[in-house]
């Protein structure tokens, strides 16, 4: 029998597929292939630490998304509206810490699609089971926007709307898939972007689950 790091080292390797969007946003098709073993594990231990929530709306909805955080600052929301914050407020202590594994890929695909130097502060993890979605938003909570958003697709199959800067553009539709990376700035970084609610499946590795992993650098750094 073949060792398996063998094989591995015997097949082409492959050029990374960079499917421009819109100016300044591309799909990096497959990207995060080799690392989803690792990606999931460190999820597990972020989400044992600061574990996944249905957030509320400023308008008194709830999130059909439950989501968490790691890195320096954590997205939230409630009530009094959308930020980020430095605590988890559920157990008032700091985020857990990022990944190595996730700033890695997080600023290899900045750079592959075009943002060299991403330094994420912040991950967002968003959890979709069956039929939940996210309305089409625009990401505008950060204070930097001159930093990319990297936004890593894992589990289940969903449907990407991705539009322009005006609610009055129609959104392209992509069909995003596991380790699929989608990479957004400069002219896009204010592009209205959702997720149309996820179709029942079943994935190998994370059964009737997509995760996604929305990387961003929210405070304003001083011009190099
Ligand atoms: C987001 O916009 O925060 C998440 C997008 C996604 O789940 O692909
Ligand atoms: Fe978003």
């Amino acid at each position: 029998m073949i060792p398996l790091d063998l094989f591995d080292s015997l097949l082409p390797t492959t050029a990374v597929v960079r499917e421009p969007i819109a100016p300044g946003a591309a799909l990096l098709r497959a990207f995060a292939h080799g690392m989803d073993a690792a990606l999931l594990q460190a999820i597990e231990a972020v989400t044992a630490q600061a574990p996944l929530r249905h957030m509320q709306t400023p308008g008194g909805f709830t999130m059909s998304v439950a989501t968490t955080s790691c890195g320096a600052l954590g997205w939230v929301s409630d009530v009094r509206g959308y930020r980020y914050a430095a605590h988890d407020p559920i157990s008032g202590v700091a985020w857990p810490t990022m990944p190595a594994c996730f700033l890695d890929l997080a600023q290899r695909a900045a750079q592959e699609a075009g943002y060299a130097g991403f330094a994420p502060e912040s991950c967002l993890i968003n959890t979709y089971a069956p039929g939940a979605k996210l309305s089409l938003h625009q990401d505008k909570d950060e204070k930097d926007l001159a930093a990319p958003i990297v936004s890593v697709s894992l589990g289940l199959p969903a449907v990407f709307l991705f539009g322009s800067a005006t609610r009055k553009d129609r959104p392209r539709r992509l069909r995003l898939v596991h380790g699929d990376v989608v990479v957004w700035g400069g002219p896009s970084r204010l592009a209205f972007h959702g997720v149309m609610p996820l179709a029942d499946g079943h994935h190998p590795l994370l059964g009737r689950r997509r995760i996604n992993l929305t990387f961003r650098s929210p405070r304003l750094r001083p011009a190099p």
